[in-house]
Order: C-alpha cells, then sequence, then structure tokens
C-alpha cells in the first residue's frame, strides 16, 4: 500500500518506519527541514528504544522515504496525519493549528479514493469538520478516525503489537471502502488476533481521551491514597500491591509517586475537560481537576520532603536530581515531575545539579539556570540531598554504599519509590519517599 505520514514527531516518525516494516511505501512529511534530514539519514530525531535500527532497515529496503514537500503525498491511497495537539498557551484546551495545516496541506493533493486517517490526539468534534473540508474539496475521498494509543519508550513495540486497533467510520459503503483498505494497511497486526473495535467519529475520538484520563485517574488515586499513607504511617508501596492483587482494579499504573507528565496524559485531561465545557457537559468531567490536582501536588510535596531531610531549609544547599526525562527511557522533558521539581527548588535558594542519561540537552534548552552533570555520581559529589525524580535503571540499581562515598550529607528522597528503604537506611542513608514511613 503506498502510505504518507504527515507529522513526523514522535507519532509520526514511528508510524512511518513500522508502516515501511509491514511491508508498505511509505512517505513521511514534515515541515521541518532539519528533521526531515535526520530522518533521511536514517537518525531518530529523538531518543526511543528500537527506532534507529527499525529506520535503518526500512530506509534500506527503499520502502520509506522523507520529504518537506506536500506535493510528494500524491499517489499515496492513505494519509496518515499524526501531527502534535499540544496544549494552547495559558488555556486548557488543545491547539489544533498544526492539525488545520497538516489537512490543509494535504487537500490538494487529494485523489478519488483516498483515505485520511486522523491519528492525532484531538477534541471530539474534530474528525466531523476534517470529513467536510475534504469532502468540499474531493468528495469522493473518506475520513477515518484511528487513535494512537504508543507509550514513549515503547512506541515501536506498541505500533506494531497494538493493544487494539479503532477506527472510526462514516456511515454507508464509503465507510466501508475505507476500513477495508485500513484492514490491508493493518493486515499483519489484525491476522496476530489484535482486537478491533469499528465505530463512528465521535466514539473513536473519545476512546483516546477516555484511556488517557482512566490512566491519569489510576495514578492520581493511588498519589491520593499516598497521601492518606503520610498522614497515617501507611505504606502505599504495600497497599497498592494488596488492591492490585485484585483482578478488577490491577496493579499497572498504580505506582505512586511524583505522578504523571509527558506530552500526553496532562494536556489530554485538560483538553478533554475543556471540550465537555463546550458541550454543556463539564461537571462530567469536574473530577479530572481533582485528578490534575493531586498530581500537581506531589510536586510541591516532593520539595517539601527534601526541605524537611535538610532540617527546614534548602536555602544554600545542594541538591542533586537524579532524572530530567518524565519517565525512563524517553529523553521527553515535556511537563516533567522531575524537571519541575528540580527548578522550583532551585528557585527557593538551592544549588541544583540535576543528572539523566538521555534529557539532559533537552533540558538545558529549556532550563538554562539548572546545572547538569553527565552521571549521578557527578550529580551528587558534595550533594546534601540526593532527589531521585525519574526512575532510570541505573538509579534504580545504585549502590548506596558506594554511592555514600561521594554526597556530603546521606540523604535522599525516592520520588518513584523504587529504592528498597532497608538496603539504603542500613548504609547510613536517611531515606524519605512519597507515601512511605
Ligand atoms: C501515555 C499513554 O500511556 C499512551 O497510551 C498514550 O498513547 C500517550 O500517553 P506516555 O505519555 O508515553 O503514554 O507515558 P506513560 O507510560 O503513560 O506514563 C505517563 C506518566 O505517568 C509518566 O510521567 C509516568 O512516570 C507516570 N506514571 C505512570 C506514574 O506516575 N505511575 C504509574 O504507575 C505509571
Amino acid at each position: 500500500m503506498r502510505i504518507s505520514v504527515i507529522g513526523c514527531g514522535y507519532l509520526g516518525a514511528v508510524h512511518a518506519a513500522c508502516m515501511a516494516q509491514l511491508g508498505h511505501d511509505v512517505v513521511g512529511l514534515d515541515v521541518d527541514e532539519a528533521k526531515i534530514a535526520r530522518l533521511t539519514r536514517a537518525e531518530a530525531p529523538f531518543f526511543e528504544p528500537g527506532l534507529p535500527e527499525l529506520l535503518q532497515e526500512s530506509m534500506a529496503t527503499g520502502r520509506l522515504r522523507f520529504t518537506s514537500d506536500p506535493a510528494e503525498v500524491a499517489g499515496a491511497r492513505v494519509h496518515f496525519v499524526c501531527v502534535g495537539t499540544p496544549q494552547k498557551r495559558g488555556e486548557h484546551a488543545a491547539d489544533l493549528r498544526y492539525v488545520e495545516a497538516a489537512v490543509q496541506a494535504l487537500l490538494p493533493h487529494l485523489a478519488p479514493g483516498d483515505v485520511v486517517v486522523g491519528k492525532s490526539t484531538v477534541p471530539v468534534g474534530t474528525a466531523e469538520v476534517i470529513a467536510e473540508q475534504v469532502a468540499a474539496v474531493q468528495p469522493e475521498a473518506t475520513v477515518v478516525w484511528n487513535p494512537e494509543f504508543l507509550r514513549e519508550g515503547f512506541a515501536v513495540q506498541d505500533t506494531l503489537h497494538p493493544d487494539r486497533i479503532v477506527y472510526g467510520l462514516p456511515p454507508g459503503p464509503a465507510g466501508e471502502r475505507a476500513r477495508a483498505l485500513l484492514d490491508e494497511v493493518y493486515a499483519t497486526p489484525l491476522a496476530d488476533g489484535t482486537p478491533q473495535v469499528v465505530t463512528d467519529y465521535a466514539t473513536a475520538q473519545l476512546v483516546k481521551v477516555a484511556a488517557n484520563s482512566f490512566l491519569a485517574t489510576k495514578i492520581s488515586f493511588i498519589n491520593a491514597m499516598a497521601e492518606l499513607c503520610e498522614a497515617t504511617g501507611a505504606d502505599v508501596t504495600q497497599l497498592a500491591d494488596a488492591i492490585g492483587h485484585d483482578e478488577r482494579i490491577g496493579r499497572r499504573f498504580l505506582n505512586a509517586g511524583l505522578g504523571f507528565g509527558g506530552g500526553c496524559l496532562p494536556k489530554d485531561i485538560r483538553a478533554f475537560m475543556a471540550r465537555a465545557g463546550e458541550l454543556g457537559v463539564d461537571q462530567a468531567l469536574s473530577f479530572l481537576r481533582e485528578v490534575d490536582s493531586i498530581n500537581m501536588r506531589r510536586r510541591v510535596r516532593m520539595v517539601d520532603l527534601a526541605r524537611e531531610v535538610c532540617q527546614g531549609s534548602i536555602v544554600g544547599r545542594r541538591v542533586a536530581v537524579l532524572g530530567a526525562a518524565f519517565k525512563p527511557d524517553s529523553d521527553d522533558i515535556r511537563d516533567s515531575p522531575a524537571l519541575s521539581v528540580a527548578a522550583q527548588m532551585g528557585l527557593q535558594g538551592a544549588t541544583v545539579v540535576v543528572t539523566d542519561p538521555q534529557a539532559l540537552e533537552n533540558a538545558e534548552r529549556v532550563w538554562p539556570d539548572l546545572t547538569y552533570a553527565a552521571t549521578a555520581y557527578e550529580a551528587a559529589k558534595d550533594a546534601d540531598v540526593v532527589v531521585l525524580a525519574t526512575e532510570w535503571k541505573q538509579y534504580r540499581e545504585l549502590d548506596p554504599v558506594e554511592f555514600g562515598a561521594v554526597v556530603a550529607g546521606k540523604r535522599i528522597v525516592d520520588g518513584r519509590n523504587v529504592l528498597d528503604p532497608a538496603q539504603w537506611r542500613a548504609a547510613g542513608w536517611v531515606y524519605r519517599a512519597l507515601g512511605r514511613p
């Protein structure tokens, strides 16, 4: 199948490479010339395990190329819209300017029978607007909504072996034809038994934001329990294990700590609330405001804990922050809880040194006032307190005895509940964590 992928960011670059891997002939389009140049050299423009290898493999077959010329999408039968939908500045709503630009770039090149496939996370109602725009220019082209659920760090695996495939189709024969074409695109994962849900536009668009809202709620639920644990001396990790044994609840996404960040969960729940307001059903999602507040409170609590272990003040204290990315195995710092905590402590008078295995370049660009070090050991040299903010494997596996030799004061705040308190305390550390005694 000849495919175009519009937008070569996280979603698009991975999707393009994976579609080529499935045997399709793919052209990726992006307005960012520098990104296109890197992708054309088979280099991933961001850190994502497995993506560089996949790009090299796919480019070598000649089935994958990248361009900044919109005319080159002509001839593709299926066009995936994969651009970002960030939060609007100063508002909760989603900024749809990239979606609008992608559709405008695509419209002049659409041929009869083409299928435009929306993958970006959009406010419900967007697919319907795009369908009207497409129909006005090329009445024999069809729009399908096909949300993407990939997780950073597992993006390749999630695209090649998704949990489910959702199509939002228009009613009638055009929808059926589009479905048949998309079934060809996804023939391999469908043959592997991937569950498929075929529905209408509205449901397909809601599936994505509903899924992310549920995940955010699950994290904030356990973080609310962490607040209760802190008030009562209970241990939230054991609480999560115990309730997680109930299959109806499940243990995944019940890791209490510094909470969620990244380019999806925070902005998606906010955009969802904004859209609900427009639809006159804001009450239905008012709980998401609480989910957001619980999440943000964890960051404040983390700074408070660092202050507590420093006998009430971090002014002039040296703080090592382990982690800058919003989660491990990613160099993404969008709405990163780790950097939010680091910046707060910096503003409150501490001397903060941040380290991260992958995200330092991105962090330095956005937060130039913080100090950065290449390794945990360098960051922690002479530190009064160490803050574990992103649970990279190399931080989880730190040896408390060896690590204790470089710091000025053996104090650690575990923001992700991944260290063994007994082991760290036995090595002479003051160990504190979110939601643990
Ligand atoms: C998320 C969704 O998981 C994915 O399906 C969707 O397509 C995009 O948004 P991603 O942003 O890559 O993916 O990150 P995810 O793995 O979901 O983690 C989000 C945040 O929640 C991270 O900051 C992580 O540290 C935090 N988290 C996750 C917790 O605090 N506790 C948990 O138990 C799980």
